[in-house]
C-alpha cells in the first residue's frame, strides 16, 4: 500500500505582550524614530504584533505550540520520533533548537534537526518530514516554525522594524494511507542574498559584522510577487489540479499587498486567503503554521479541504505546499 503524510494537528502560540501600532509609534517617537499607525497599515496591512520579554527564546514559543498540536493530534510526545523545527533565530548557535525543544517535551530519542530557510522555512521544513515519512524513516513528526525576530530588528530602522513579530506554530504529520500533502516544490537562488539578511557571525567568543536585519523592502517585493504565483502554479502542476481546486490560500503572511497580488495573479478571491497578517505582523518561519492554526481553531478551515501554503524569503529561497487537511 502506497504510504501518505498527513496532518492530524495543529498548535500556535504567541508571547502575551501585544504591541498595537500606536503602541510601536510611540515606543519608536521616544527613540527619535518617526512612523505612523496609516503608513504602516496602508503599505503592509499590519496592526498589530507580538514581542518576547527578556529570557524568552524560540524554543519557548515552540514548545507551547508543539503542545497544543499533540493535544489537538491526540497523541503524546513520547509518540513523536522526529522534530523538524525551522527557524532563523535559534536559541544557540548549536545545538539546534529542535533538540532543545525535544529535551523541553521529553520525547527523547527520535530525530530533531533545524531547517533555515527563513520566512520559506516551514514550507521546506514540512516537505523534508514529508519525504522522511513517506520513505519510512519516520513515523510521526512534529514540523515547527519558530520565530523571536524582535532579537535581530534595528529599532532605529523604520524600514524594516515595523514589519515583524514573534510567535510560533507547530502541526503534527503522520504517515497515512491517504493522501494528505499532495505536491509540493521548493526553490531558492542565493545571488539575492544580500537583499534580505542578517550579516553578522560569531567568531572569537563576540558577534563579528552587523547581527540586525536588513532588507531592501523593494526588491523583495518584486521577487516575491513573481516566485509566489510560479511555485504556486507548479505545485498545482505537479497534483494534477488547478487553482479552481483550492479551497483555501495560505500565503506567508509577510505583507497583505503581496498577499492580494498573488492571490489575483492566481485568480484567487481574497475570501479564500488566510490573513493574520494584520495582528501578527512578519513572524517570518512561524507566519504558516500560525495562520494555519487560527484558521482551523476559528472553524474557518474545514478537515477535507484542500490548502495551498505558500513562502518566500530570505536566501533567496521560495516554496508552496499543497496538501488535503
Ligand atoms: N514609516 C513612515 N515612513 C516610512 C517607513 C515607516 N515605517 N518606512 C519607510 N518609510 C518611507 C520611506 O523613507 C520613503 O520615504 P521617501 O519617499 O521620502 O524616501 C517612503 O516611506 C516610501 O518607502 P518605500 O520603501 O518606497 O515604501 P514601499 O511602498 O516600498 O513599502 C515595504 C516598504 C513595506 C517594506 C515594502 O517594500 C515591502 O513590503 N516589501 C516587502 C517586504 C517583505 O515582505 N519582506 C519580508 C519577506 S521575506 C521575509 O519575510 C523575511
Amino acid at each position: 500500500m502506497k504510504r501518505y503524510s498527513r496532518i492530524s494537528g495543529t498548535g500556535s502560540y504567541l508571547p502575551p505582550h501585544r504591541l498595537s501600532n500606536a503602541d510601536l509609534v510611540a515606543e519608536l517617537a521616544a527613540k527619535g524614530v518617526e512612523t505612523s499607525d496609516a503608513w504602516i497599515v496602508e503599505r503592509t496591512g499590519i496592526r498589530a504584533r507580538h514581542f518576547v520579554t527578556d529570557g524568552v527564546y524560540a524554543s519557548d514559543l515552540a514548545l507551547e505550540a508543539a503542545k497544543n498540536a499533540l493535544q489537538a493530534a491526540g497523541c503524546t510526545a513520547q509518540d513523536i520520533d522526529l522534530i523538524i523545527v525551522a527557524t532563523s533565530t535559534p536559541d544557540m548557535v548549536f545545538p539546534s533548537t529542535a533538540c532543545i525543544v525535544q529535551n523541553k517535551l521529553g520525547a527523547n530519542g527520535g530525530a530533531a534537526f533545524d531547517v533555515q530557510a527563513v520566512c520559506s522555512g516551514f514550507i521546506y521544513a514540512l516537505t523534508v518530514a514529508d519525504a522522511m515519512i513517506k520513505t519510512g524513516v519516520a513515523q510521526r513528526a512534529l514540523v515547527i516554525g519558530t520565530e523571536v525576530f524582535s532579537r535581530i530588528l534595528d529599532f532605529r530602522d523604520r524600514t524594516t522594524c515595523v514589519l515583524f513579530g514573534d510567535g510560533a506554530g507547530a502541526v503534527v504529520l503522520q504517515a497515512s494511507d491517504t493522501p494528505g500533502i499532495l505536491a509540493s516544490d521548493l526553490h531558492a537562488d542565493g545571488k539575492y542574498v544580500d537583499i534580505l539578511c542578517v550579516p553578522g557571525h560569531v567568531s572569537g567568543g563576540g558577534v563579528l559584522g552587523d547581527a540586525l536585519l536588513k532588507m531592501d523592502g523593494q526588491a523583495v517585493f518584486k521577487l516575491a510577487v513573481g516566485v509566489l504565483e510560479d511555485t504556486a502554479r507548479a505545485t498545482l502542476s505537479k497534483a494534477q489540479l488547478s487553482e479552481a481546486d483550492i479551497d483555501w490560500l495560505i500565503p506567508h503572511q509577510a505583507n497583505i499587498r503581496i498577499m492580494q497580488s498573488t492571490a489575483r495573479k492566481l485568480k484567487i478571491s481574497m475570501d479564500k486567503v488566510v490573513v493574520t497578517v494584520d495582528q501578527h505582523g512578519n513572524t517570518s518561519a512561524a507566519s504558516i503554521p500560525l495562520a494555519l492554526d487560527w484558521a482551523i481553531r476559528t472553524g474557518k478551515i474545514k478537515a477535507g479541504e484542500t490548502l495551498m501554503l505558500e513562502g518566500v524569503g530570505g536566501g533567496f529561497t521560495w516554496g508552496a505546499l499543497l496538501l488535503n487537511l
